[in-house]
């Protein structure tokens, strides 16, 4: 499919890429049945990038390598022009909280607190993302609003007593508060209905144009590609390995 949109990443002024990977390798510790190779992937500053892919071929392995929440046994990840193997593992958190915004596939809420706390949460580590926020309750209320969900939910609930999709919806607003430059999905409308997705993907598109973000999204659904700048699938970057066990 397309390659990358180099005018874009020029028209960045030179700056260096939001995502650049350059020979990476990664194995599961442990496990010799799976393998991913990426030789160059490239994302520029504001492109927003669709990634299809079969279940199992490392969709969600290679976002928490973006991420810097597992590291790579070769090559390298830049985020912004910072390379995160530079980083010591504190410096790397505090990276991710401030610079990108991940809804994790299987969510990863605090069960026992409220929706709003787990939204406010990744502000308490992130001091750029804070300022950028005048109200963070009020914020964080707009965004849930946005998305469909009752205030009382969002401010008396335990996030476990949530509904799968509402929680999915919980996760949105965590990434999405104090405007993160990058903004990671990991199959952020699985859990959703027709009407939902359509909510959730304005909310991002709007979200991620207003600051200028960059968008990385997985899903299976190539039906929500059509307002992304790059489709692609990750067998088109990336060569994954498939053993037996
Ligand atoms: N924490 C982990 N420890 C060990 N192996 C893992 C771990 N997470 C994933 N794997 C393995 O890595 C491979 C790729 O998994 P991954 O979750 O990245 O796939 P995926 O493309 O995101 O799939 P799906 O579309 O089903 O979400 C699988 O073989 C999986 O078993
Ligand atoms: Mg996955």
């Amino acid at each position: 499919m397309a390659q990358p949109d180099m005018t874009r990443i020029e028209a960045a002024g030179g700056r260096p890429e939001a995502i650049r990977l350059e020979t990476l390798r990664f194995a599961w510790p442990g496990r010799t049945s799976f393998r991913l190779e990426v030789p160059e992937f490239r994302v520029g500053r504001g492109e927003k990038v669709f990634l299809l892919g079969e279940s199992g071929t490392g969709k969600s392995t290679l976002l928490s390598l973006i991420c810097g929440i597992n590291a790579p046994d070769r090559g390298s990840v830049m985020v912004d022009g910072t390379a995160l193997a530079d980083l010591s593992a504190p410096a790397r958190d505090r990276f991710r909280a401030e610079r990108i915004g991940v809804i994790f596939q299987m969510f990863n809420l605090l069960p026992y607190a409220s929706p709003l706390e787990n939204i406010l949460l990744p502000l308490s580590f992130a001091p750029d993302r804070r300022r950028r926020v005048t109200d963070p309750r009020a914020e964080a209320l707009r965004l849930t609003g946005a998305l469909g969900l009752q205030d009382d939910l969002v401010t008396g609930a335990r996030a476990a007593e949530l509904s799968i999709g509402q929680q999915q919806r919980v996760a949105a607003a965590r990434a999405l508060i104090g405007a993160p430059a990058l903004i990671v999905a990991d199959e952020p409308t699985s859990a959703l209905d027709t009407a939902r997705q359509g909510a959730f993907l304005d909310l991002l598109m709007t979200q991620a144009e207003a600051q200028g973000a960059t968008l990385l999204m997985v899903s299976h659904d190539a039906r929500l590609s059509g307002r992304f700048d790059r489709v692609l699938d990750l067998s088109e970057i990336a060569m994954t390995t498939r053993g037996a066990g």
